[in-house]
């Protein structure tokens, strides 16, 4: 699940009641360890390590502030070419070292038990968040730049690349087994601009990963690139809740898939969560299907709901 270590677990809000979120992130020992809870709590198939997308961008040299309540904003957002200039392509070791060496103390503490997911930001999500200097209802900065100044955009794009590549290639040295990239504003874009603007920078990150590890690919609200996604050069597909998979595998073929529960959903009573899960199962028996929320588990949901969801899933799908 997206946020699977997160405020719904009583376990997590503890540790953070005692250290604000950029601290958990750059503490491993606390980043382990909370990366760990929804393994022991919910029984899932795979820890995600703790961590966040926008992590890159504060060792690019953006200043990061995650206030409580309003979540993450950057106070000098990204506008300009002479902008773009103050950001560096960062020494991963050097500037996120803090995430690789959690990567190693969970796969140390897992021993093997769940494999470990790394993650990152596609380019344009990263785009999306440092343009704006948080998230938005529009988005109206980034895509006024990508119309008043696409090649300068596309400058930034690739700068953004080329970190994502270096950080989520060192995850991979420091034991992430797979690496989920996040597109969460990529569905922002028409299909012939995503491919255009979105689409190159994330196939350098793609490159840099393919035949690594197996690599997942996420996109938000992006049914209408299901034609483009289907040729995407990723092991797996992982879609939001909007689109039955039925549908998506209708477009993208056999290959794997991975979602797609409304994240709401478990908000319901157990009964119908379990009717919800059974559903999901039917709907992506057309191929395999890496059964997942379509987004990010919302903070108020109760523990035993997510659990409900984890072992529909598992009694469905073991032999
Ligand atoms: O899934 C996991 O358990 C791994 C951890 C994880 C976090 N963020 C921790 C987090 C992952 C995979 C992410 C990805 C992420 N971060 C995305 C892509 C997925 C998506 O949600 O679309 C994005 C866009 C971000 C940026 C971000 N981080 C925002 C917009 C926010 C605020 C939203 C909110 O719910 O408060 C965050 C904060 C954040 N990242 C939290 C967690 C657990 C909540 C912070 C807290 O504990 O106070």
């Amino acid at each position: 699940m997206m946020r699977q270590a997160g405020r719904y677990l009583p376990e997590y809000r503890a540790v953070r009641s005692k250290v604000d979120f950029l601290t958990l992130c750059k503490t491993p020992e606390l980043a382990a360890e909370v990366t760990l809870q929804p393994v022991r709590r919910l029984g899932v198939d795979a820890a995600i390590v703790f961590a966040d997308i926008l992590l890159p961008l504060e060792a690019m040299g953006a200043e990061l502030v995650f206030t409580p309540g309003d979540g993450p904003s950057f106070p000098h957002p990204i506008r300009s070419r002479e902008a773009i200039a103050t950001l560096t392509v960062p020494d991963v070791e050097d500037r996120l070292g803090y995430v690789l060496e959690t990567i190693r103390q969970v796969r140390s503490e897992l021993a093997g038990a769940v494999p470990l997911i790394g993650f990152g930001g596609s380019p344009w999500t990263l785009a999306a968040y440092l343009v704006e200097g948080g998230p938005s209802r529009t988005y109206s900065q980034l895509l006024a730049w990508s119309y008043s100044d696409p090649a300068g955009l596309a400058i930034l794009l690739e700068r953004l690349a080329e970190t994502s590549a270096a950080y989520l290639g060192a995850q991979v040295e420091a034991g992430a087994q797979a690496i989920q990239i996040f597109d969460t504003w990529g569905g922002l874009l028409s299909a012939e601009r995503w491919r255009a603007i979105a689409l190159p920078p994330l196939r350098t990150v793609i490159a840099a990963l393919a035949r690594r590890v197996p690599v997942l690919y996420y996109i938000n609200d992006g049914s209408h690139l299901l034609p483009e996604l289907a040729s995407l050069e990723v092991d797996v597909l992982s879609v939001d809740w909007r689109v039955p998979l039925a549908t998506v595998r209708a477009v993208v073929g056999a290959r794997p898939l991975q979602g797609n529960l409304d994240p709401a959903a478990l908000l319901a009573p157990i009964p119908d969560i379990e009717a919800h899960t059974r559903r999901l199962l039917s709907e992506g028996s057309g191929g395999p299907h890496i059964v997942n929320l379509g987004h990010g588990i919302l903070p108020q949901t109760p523990v035993d709901h997510a659990r409900a969801f984890v072992e529909t899933a598992q009694r469905a799908a073991l032999p």
